[in-house]
């Protein structure tokens, strides 16, 4: 386990998901309010970036057809993706966003 300092908190938009390179994964920070998620950013039903998706709360909607998850835990919300995302830890330590790869 490898932790990466990603971007300061103050400059991750709020209810924009950002997409980051790690060890050659794609890896999604999704910011609400002020707390930070991340999941994988590749959808799990097909291989579009949900970078280009629309975060509303803790829901993200897959920009191709409309599978929803929830950041917090990966989950699928709604069809037609049948498999969770997979997520990864985030830490907030002096103003930066950790990540745990
Ligand atoms: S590619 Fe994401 S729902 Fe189809």
């Amino acid at each position: 386990m490898q932790t990466h300092k990603l971007i300061q908190l103050d400059a991750l938009k709020p209810n924009v998901p950002q997409r980051f390179d790690v060890d050659g994964k794609g890896i999604l920070l999704c910011r609400v309010q002020d707390s930070v998620h991340a999941v994988q950013d590749m959808c799990t039903h097909e291989d579009v970036s949900l970078s280009l998706g629309v975060l509303c709360e803790h829901r993200l909607r897959c920009p191709l057809h409309g599978s929803e998850f929830d950041i917090r835990t990966g989950q699928v919300l709604d069809e037609p993706a049948d498999e969770n995302l997979k997520t990864y830890d985030v830490s907030i330590e002096n103003g930066w966003v950790l990540l745990d790869v």
